[in-house]
């Protein structure tokens, strides 16, 4: 058998190339291992863990906002198994989902674990198929520490802690990342005493720090304990519950915290073993990603890498885009990816969202900047909502006025980043986002006024 494109792993990346590519008129196949398509956003990541975020916020709306609406209802109790089951739900109407796209576009499902052969050949189960190009998007898994074994019952991942058997009474989570913090707010809803572990003296690396502050005061309001500046060196477990060991980076003094469940959350490294990628010389990075050019080609002939398996931000919708592109790079079309427009959003309750530089960064590259900042506290539709903490804040270039970044925490940040993301993709001044009408009575009107920030003043402020 023969194709124009066999993909390997039918994740965000993968699914969404295969389907471009028989968009354009190529004969097509993924291949994949899992039991369902999707990898593991739709199975284990993203999917599963937006639908724990939604359940448990409703919890939380129903224990502290019904009342105050005059909704009286009896005291309401958490059903974890059928919670489990919703869960399952979802993520089946997902994976069917792509199933059913790839039968619409004609696009082969080849179930099992691909290796390369070598150029021009994908081997699954015995079967060797004939290419002419190969996708890797293999995707990625979870990093541990050393000293650190996790065994998915009570030393987790974030797989294992989507599937735990029940809430656990106290979690303790190593890594105040983007997994930390929502699965920790997921079950710090639901009851469990979360106590968060970070080497770092501030939480989610990488964010604008005024939100980074913001951030954490929130979500210590809302319980979650967090310990800054502990180096975890070592978790010892049982069946029952485990020991956390971790240093005070301040003094090196040494500690110990005892929990039901840990949640191993220091990263995700690139999932690339068992191809035969580095037997058919295809370069990889001292990090383990595999090393690609700007059309996402690796150093060996008619093979191309997309997604969490190359450098950037481990995130789906990275994935996609260099999916689509590199399906139009192979069909002879000018595929393109604008890193620097990459938005973040991190689902917890309120939402954080970012795109484009942080003001730290403009800091340090002494660039001539504005702030335009508007608190969600004098927006009518957050306040109606009990959802009027956070802000919208624009960093604009003070001679242009071009937007350079945009960070957002609040109700819906995740949707209303992308007003930003793209006035910023038409390389938009504040005022044109200032002059554009914007409905009455939305959360988007405060991106409007904090855009009426960097000139004259915001209205509501
Ligand atoms: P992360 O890299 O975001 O955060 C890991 C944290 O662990 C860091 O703050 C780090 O300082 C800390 N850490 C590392 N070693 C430590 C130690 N020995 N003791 C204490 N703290 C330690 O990694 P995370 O949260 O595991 O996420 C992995 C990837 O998945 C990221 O690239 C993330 O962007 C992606 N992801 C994205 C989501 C989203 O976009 N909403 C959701 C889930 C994952």
């Amino acid at each position: 058998m023969s194709y124009d494109v066999i993909v390997i792993g039918s994740g965000p990346g993968g699914y969404v190339a295969a389907i471009r590519c028989a968009q354009l008129g190529l004969k097509t196949a993924c291949v994949e291992g899992r039991e369902t398509l999707g990898g593991t956003c739709l199975n284990v990541g993203c999917i599963p863990s937006k639908a724990l975020l939604h359940a448990s916020h409703q919890l939380h709306e129903a224990q502290n906002n019904f009342s105050k609406m005059g909704l009286n209802s009896e005291k309401i109790s958490v059903d974890w198994n059928k919670m489990q089951d919703y869960k399952k739900e979802v993520i089946e109407g997902n994976t069917k989902g792509i199933e059913f796209l790839f039968k619409k576009n004609k696009i082969d499902w080849i179930k099992g674990w691909a290796t390369i052969p070598s150029i021009g050949n994908v081997k699954v189960n015995d079967q060797t198929y004939e290419t002419k190009n190969i996708i890797i998007a293999s995707g990625s898994e979870p990093s541990s520490l050393p000293g650190v074994e996790i065994d998915e019952k009570i030393i987790v991942s974030s797989t294992g802690a989507l599937e735990l058997k029940e809430i656990p009474k106290r979690m303790v989570i190593i890594g105040a990342g983007v997994i930390g913090l929502e699965l920790g707010s997921v079950y710090s809803r639901l009851g469990s005493e979360v106590t968060v572990l970070e080497y770092m003296d501030y939480i989610t690396p990488g964010l604008d720090s005024e939100l980074q502050k913001t951030f954490q005061r929130i979500l210590k309001k809302q319980g979650i304990k967090f310990i800054m500046g502990a180096a975890v060196q070592s978790v010892a477990g049982n069946k029952n519950n485990a020991n956390v060991l971790y240093h005070k980076n301040s003094d090196g003094s040494e500690h110990s915290i005892a929990a039901d469940i840990v949640l191993v959350a220091t990263g995700r490294k690139p999932f690339i073993d068992g191809m035969g990628i580095k037997e058919l010389g295809i370069k990889v990075s001292e990090q383990g990603h595999i090393e690609t050019d700007n059309k996402w080609k690796t150093s060996v002939n008619g093979i191309y890498a997309i997604g969490d398996a190359i450098q950037g931000p481990m995130l789906a919708h990275k994935a996609e885009d260099e999916g689509i592109a590199t399906a139009e790079i192979i069909a002879g079309k000018h595929g393109h990816v604008n890193y620097a427009l990459v938005p973040g959003v991190i689902y917890t309750s309120p939402e954080v969202a970012t795109v484009g530089k942080t003001e730290d960064e403009l800091k340090s590259s002494e660039k001539d900047y504005k702030v335009g900042k508007f608190m969600f506290l004098g927006n009518g539709r957050a306040k109606a909502n009990f959802a009027a903490d956070g802000f919208v804040k624009i960093l604009a270039d003070t001679k242009t006025d071009r937007i350079l970044g945009a960070h957002i925490i609040g109700p819906a940040a995740g949707d209303l980043i992308h007003e930003l993301c793209m006035a910023m993709e038409f390389g938009a001044a504040a005022q044109d986002v200032a002059l554009t009408c914007h409905a009455h009575p939305t959360y988007s009107e405060a991106i409007r006024e904090a855009a009426l920030a960097c000139g004259d003043g915001s209205i509501h402020a």
